[in-house]
């Protein structure tokens, strides 16, 4: 199979997520979910993923290598649950200064994205399989620029909030993988979660807020189709952006 090596690790039954951080059989914040590619998602992704793919590496593993998997030094920005990909390729062809890590466990965005970098010929754009909180676990401390938790699943149901990925424990494993003056930035259009977010990054003892209350949408994050479909729904979207002290 041509990518055998995507193939291999996305099925792999090692137990990639156990860290010293995170208990042994970890609460994810994400669905499994089954979903069909396109032949052109399928291309992509037997192409390039042996290029700009990185498999979240397992608990013991060596601290992954920003400058490495990049080919170069540059402000690394993360962004988790990147979806289709649309919102990391825009930010990552406007801002290339800047390298850009996605990361997802969605094949077929995974795919997405990868197509999407390709046709605009980026160079500052790789994707990691896997759950987040293991990849930023395994990142080295201080070595993001921004971090980037856009329309993350709200897990309305109260039995569910211990799956949201902003909740206390996750945004301090986040923040010390921000530089210094680094930036978390998040944004949903869930109202109670929303709040939530607010109260969990307000509380944590090494961000600041840089705007009271809500922000509003900074004009460099693109309008993601989750937010289209709030707005039509009549839904308002917060922006919550918090600096690492
Ligand atoms: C509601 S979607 C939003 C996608 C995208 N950010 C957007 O605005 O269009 C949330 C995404 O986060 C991904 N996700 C959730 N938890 C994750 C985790 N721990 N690691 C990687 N991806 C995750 C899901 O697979 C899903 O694609």
């Amino acid at each position: 199979m041509a990518y055998a090596r995507f193939a291999v690790t996305s099925t792999d039954p090692s137990p990639t997520a156990v860290r010293a951080s995170h208990p042994a059989r970890p609460i994810r914040t994400f669905h499994p979910r089954r979903g069909r590619m396109t032949t052109r998602q399928t291309d992509a992704l037997a192409r390039l993923w042996p290029l700009h793919g990185l498999t979240v590496p397992g608990g013991d593993a060596a601290p992954v290598d920003l400058a490495g998997l990049f080919g170069r030094r540059a402000p690394v920005v993360l962004e988790i649950g990147s979806g289709m990909g649309d919102t990391t390729v825009a930010m990552a062809a406007a801002d290339p200064g800047r390298d850009y890590l996605a990361v997802e466990v969605h094949t077929p965005g995974i795919a997405n994205l990868l197509d999407l970098a390709e046709r605009r010929a980026l160079t500052n754009v790789r994707v990691a399989e896997g759950d987040a909180l293991d990849l930023v676990a395994g990142l080295p401390p201080g070595s993001l620029d921004a971090v980037h938790v856009f329309f993350p699943d709200p897990w309305p149901k109260s039995r569910h909030h211990k799956r949201r990925i902003v909740q206390p424990r996750h945004v301090a494993l986040l923040r010390s993988r921000l530089a210094a003056g680094g930036v978390l930035h998040c944004a949903t259009d869930w109202a109670e979660y929303a709040t939530a977010m607010r109260m969990t990054l307000d509380a944590d003892p090494g961000l600041v807020a840089t705007h009271e209350g809500f922000a509003s949408r900074p004009p460099h994050r693109p309008v993601t189709k989750f937010e289209r479909r709030a707005i039509v729904a009549g839904r308002p979207v917060a922006d919550l952006i918090y600096r690492r002290a």
